[in-house]
């Protein structure tokens, strides 16, 4: 989450020293300059290749990962990613450290974004959706890493820390989530509107590539189909459009040229089209003023 802009880093030093960062598989702008499925999954070779060169297994504590980025640019990885990641956690000795703060709690059209692999992580992070609104954030982990914790006894205080009025929002938007099916809903319109965006592509040069699972849609926009130079500047202009039209979005990504589509998990497919319609119709003002 940290590691998708230098700007965001650059006045926070110093970090946690320690921390390897190895390229997300974004797939449409491969770091690694590679094509999917062609490479055969260079990214996870890379990763492999850096516990043999200069982080050594035994030294690795965990891999942290979102299973979709968001803030980077909504990422959905290839199909085989998560799996081999994990398959690559295990062979090392690694946990695997899954972060659902923004995937999780039916945003993706499942519960946890890690559940469209099948893959169990060692430890999930959550937060955000988690009481709707009101401060809470968690860590699950297996049994066998929470009884560690004995082991090393740390203070874990907080002014808010087991906030009961937190505790009850969060257990009143889970059951709100279930009851409703709200999950289901994501997956369904989700994909409604995902199939309606792509369609919409081909009427737009600046939409370079429409992606993303359930409720949490990227549009990335782009100046030129085959250079792909990011449009950071018309998805601004765009989201300003929008936001005149009665459509709340916003950008996201490396370069700021990815438009954010997560609206509520209560969308219904009119309330999708009329979407569609406004995004289209600021896309149309902005092709016009630049
Ligand atoms: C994927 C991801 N992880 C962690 C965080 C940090 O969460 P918090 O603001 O609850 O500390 C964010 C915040 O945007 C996020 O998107």
């Amino acid at each position: 989450m940290i590691a998708d802009r230098s700007e965001n880093r650059r006045l926070s030093q110093p970090l946690i020293p320690g921390v390897v960062h190895v390229p997300y598989p974004y797939c449409y702008r491969c770091s690694l300059a590679q094509s999917y499925p062609s490479c055969g999954l260079a990214c996870i070779e890379y990763i492999q290749y850096v516990l043999d060169t200069v982080a050594h297994p035994d030294e690795v504590a965990a891999i942290f990962f979102e299973p979709i980025q968001q803030v980077a640019g909504i990422i959905p990885p290839p199909q085989e990613y998560t799996p081999q990641l994990s398959k690559l956690a295990k062979m090392n000795g690694i946990l695997l450290v899954d972060d659902e703060v923004a995937s999780g709690f039916g945003r993706t059209g499942i519960m946890f974004g890690i559940e469209h692999w099948g893959v169990d992580p060692d430890i999930m992070f959550l937060g955000k959706a988690f009481a709707n609104g009101i401060s809470m954030a968690g860590i699950v982990a297996r049994k066998e890493i929470m009884e560690k914790e004995s082991e090393f006894p740390v203070v874990r205080g907080g002014t808010f820390i087991g906030n009961p009025i937190a505790c009850v929002a969060a257990n009143a938007t889970i059951n709100e989530i279930i009851d409703n099916r709200l999950t289901e809903n994501s997956a369904l319109v989700g994909l409604y509107l995902k199939n309606r965006l792509i369609e919409l592509a081909e009427d737009f040069q600046l939409i370079g590539d429409v992606r993303g699972k359930g409720l949490m849609i990227g549009i990335e926009l782009v100046k030129d189909q085959d250079k792909k130079s990011p449009a950071a500047e018309e998805a601004s202009l765009v989201v300003e459009e929008a936001l005149r039209r009665g459509l709340l979005i916003s950008t996201i990504g490396t370069y700021g040229q990815t438009l954010r589509i997560t609206p509520p998990l209560i969308l219904t497919r009119e309330q999708a089209d009329i979407s569609v319609e406004i995004i289209q119709d600021s896309l149309k003002a902005v092709e016009k003023k630049t």
